[in-house]
């Protein structure tokens, strides 16, 4: 494991699957799962989606990505629709307030590469501007003798000897060359196949950087699927507020599907009160492993059970509140704080208690 030097509170590593997960000392918690930052992508956020059966007969496919970090929810949702014959366009919106972590995203080892070179292609091809917009992420983070490890081979020479680190301006005609150079060098030689129907055209990823609260009070966009992957609710609630899942509510498509690894009463219960229908996910091995929540309750297939709703209503349900999307982490923490222990609700264990014995 090494340390970052500009953003010297976060931790690079290799995850179990080969890919590479980070971790954030300041809040002291994962960015990605340690038994694989690709797998867990896979499995949480791209597997419960029913693309063929909710989304692939539509024109265009609107995805909101709250949380984009490196970029492995996005990447594995490109890696599954890569896999069918969608022709309509697809659009990424990236919500993400940490703008290094978005530039060095196409050029992290991911484990994705060699079967999908088209992944970081695209997202390369779309963010390229960001990219030399700020090269000091590559220089400063990737390029650093520690690091080198964890970006992919193929793209290291090319950062370092390619002429947007040497050059402060770049006119579009060398951008393009140099994704063109990639392109050939690259896709073209490794992947016969896809490239006959890979349109890069039809693939539109477009960056915000700042807090996620300030972003969607100004979208207005209508979304197919959202990914809600910030980090743990009781370190960092400001993502998960009752007031935050109102906003997703409204930019949501009466077809929508969210998705998070989140299975806490809490957030389910803002959900819930959002206007949203929940569910659970479950991994391969059949454990909890996320909520997934729709404005059509058709879309849900594994309803919350009497278990789950009589949790909700324990002090466990107990949701953040954030009126204005603006307060603090701590803020909105003292504010939950204050209304748990001013609550008669019931101790969460105290119903599981009771249930389980009337259960037996
Ligand atoms: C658990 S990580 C998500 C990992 C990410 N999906 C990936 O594939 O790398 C949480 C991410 O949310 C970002 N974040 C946290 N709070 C945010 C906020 N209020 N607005 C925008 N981004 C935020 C962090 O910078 C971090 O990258």
């Amino acid at each position: 494991m090494c340390i970052t030097e500009s953003k010297n509170y976060i931790d690079f590593s290799f995850t179990q699957d080969g890919s590479v997960g980070l971790y954030n000392r300041k809040v002291e918690d994962v960015y990605h799962s340690v038994f694989g930052a690709l797998s867990e992508a896979e499995e949480k956020f791209a597997a419960p989606l029913n693309l063929s059966g909710n989304y692939l007969h539509k024109k265009n496919i609107k995805v909101l990505d709250i949380c984009y970090g490196i970029g492995y929810n996005t990447k594995a949702f490109l890696k599954k629709i890569l896999q069918t014959k969608y022709k309509g366009k697809v659009y990424i919106d990236i919500l993400e307030y940490d703008k290094k972590l978005v530039t060095i995203s196409p050029f992290i080892k991911d484990n994705l590469f060699k079967k999908y070179p088209e992944v970081s292609y695209i997202l390369l091809a779309n963010l390229l501007n960001e990219i030399i917009e700020d090269k000091a992420a590559l220089k400063d983070i990737l390029l650093k003798s520690d690091n080198k490890k964890f970006i992919e081979p193929f793209y290291r020479s090319l950062i370092k000897n390619k002429y947007f680190l040497r050059y402060s301006y770049n006119p579009l005609g060398q951008n393009n060359s140099f994704l063109h150079n990639i392109y050939y060098q690259c896709i073209s030689q490794r992947n016969k196949r896809p490239l006959k129907r890979l349109k890069i055209h039809n693939f539109i990823i477009k960056p915000y950087f700042d807090d996620a609260r300030n972003t969607i009070k100004s979208l207005n966009n209508k979304y197919d699927i959202i990914f809600l992957d910030a980090f743990t609710p009781a370190k960092l609630p400001t993502l998960w507020s009752y007031e935050f899942f109102k906003e997703l509510y409204r930019l949501s498509d009466v077809n929508a599907t969210l998705v998070t690894y989140s299975n806490s009463a809490a957030v389910r219960h803002a959900m819930l009160e959002a206007g949203f229908f929940a569910g659970k996910l479950f991994d391969k091995q059949h454990r909890h492993c996320g909520t997934i929540a729709s404005p059509n309750n058709n879309l849900i297939l594994n309803k919350l059970d009497e278990y789950d709703t009589g949790l909700i209503k324990t002090k466990a349900g107990i949701y953040y509140k954030d009126a204005n999307l603006n307060l603090t982490a701590k803020e909105i923490i003292d504010l939950y704080n204050k209304e748990k222990s001013e609550s008669n609700l019931q101790t969460p264990s105290q119903y599981i208690k009771k249930y389980k014995t009337e259960k037996l």
